[in-house]
């Protein structure tokens, strides 16, 4: 079986192709929207995703060898994420399943990242620590699906370490091949003392903690003191939350998935967590912690062998579509487990 996934919900227009079979993975092509200056308008993206589109589609036909025919379906990532850009992907996957006469998928963007965190680190049942610039959550997966067992009351882990670095200058770029701006920069800082530290039941915060870190710079603090201060609270909140779930749940197997997964730091306290319990820990592979078409493919591919389609007609997109609203009939099941 094989299925081509298309990705649209924020900044990059990805396609993917992945088969039942080894290697699995067949295609991975990525076009990453960059604006000029400031942050990203929702408009512009759908336009530049409509631009590439065909592009993408073709190359990754090409890159995989297969033909329209081979295929056994396409899934689309419908939500969440930024509207006009979410359906730019609808159409044009409605557009394929059409031509091609294949069913269509439907495919929830943060299951896609949870399911790729189990494929690449190999890993049957996890829990799931999904941090990015949109979503922080604790997640795993009981009674048919993912279920919340905690998440931010109000920015993601990703948006507090990019608006802080852009707010005092070290950032764009966030992210080089030595890690996080703010990681980088917290090198040689020292823990600052009466800086927020919240943790509410379950959910974590970290308004209170930005405005504090900005406030501290603003004072004439240390640049590198805030960082690590910044940085130190926010991955031992997560941390936290993700250790209780594990306690509670009982479960052997911890993950980190999402655009911030990579970041070392935070691998570390989930490495050293995990093992206080006697869990395995592996993040996801690195190249797949950031959006892309293969995650929504493999997630698709999953979903159609349990025979998860949806007329292409009432393929709406959904902007705030949350993990625990969508059925896992196919779980633990992923290429070659
Ligand atoms: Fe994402």
């Amino acid at each position: 079986m094989i299925v081509l996934g298309i990705e649209s919900t924020a900044h990059t227009f990805g396609v993917g192709v992945v088969s039942d079979e080894p290697p699995f993975i067949l295609a991975d092509i990525r076009k990453k929207y960059r604006p000029k200056t400031g942050g990203i308008l929702p408009r512009e993206v759908a336009s530049f995703f409509s631009e590439v589109a065909g592009e993408a589609v073709r190359e990754a036909l090409e890159a995989s060898g297969v033909t329209p025919r081979d295929i056994d379906g396409v899934a689309v990532a419908l939500g969440p994420g930024m509207g006009p850009a979410l359906r730019v992907g609808a159409t044009v996957a409605r557009a394929l399943a059409f031509a091609w006469g294949k069913p269509l998928i439907p495919v929830n963007h943060a299951v896609a990242h949870l399911e790729i965190a189990r494929f690449t680190a190999g890993l049957r049942d996890p829990v799931i620590l999904y941090v990015a610039g949109g979503n922080t959550m604790v997640t795993t997966f009981l009674d048919g699906r993912y279920r919340v067992f905690g998440e931010t009351l109000d920015i993601a882990l990703g948006n507090l370490l990019d608006t802080f670095a852009r707010e005092v200058g070290i950032a764009p770029p966030y992210f080089n091949e030595k890690g996080h701006i703010v990681d980088q920069c917290a090198e040689g800082g020292e823990f600052l003392e009466d800086f927020p530290y919240v943790v509410k039941g379950q959910d974590v915060s970290f308004s209170g903690l930005l405005t504090a870190a900005l406030k501290a710079v603003k004072s004439g603090a240390r640049l590198a003191d805030v960082c690590l201060t910044l940085r130190e609270i926010a991955y031992a909140s997560v941390v936290e939350v993700t250790e209780r779930c594990l306690a509670h749940t009982g479960k052997k197997e911890v993950t980190v998935t999402g655009g911030v997964a990579s970041n070392e730091p935070l691998r570390a306290k989930m490495e050293t967590m995990a093992k206080s319990h006697g869990a395995v820990f592996r993040p996801v592979a690195r190249e797949y912690a950031v959006d892309n078409g293969v995650m929504i493919a493999l997630t698709g591919l999953a979903a159609l062998r349990e025979g998860v389609t949806v007329d292409p007609l009432r393929s709406f997109v959904r902007q705030r579509w949350r993990v625990d609203e969508v059925d896992v009939p196919w779980y633990p099941w992923l290429p070659g487990f």
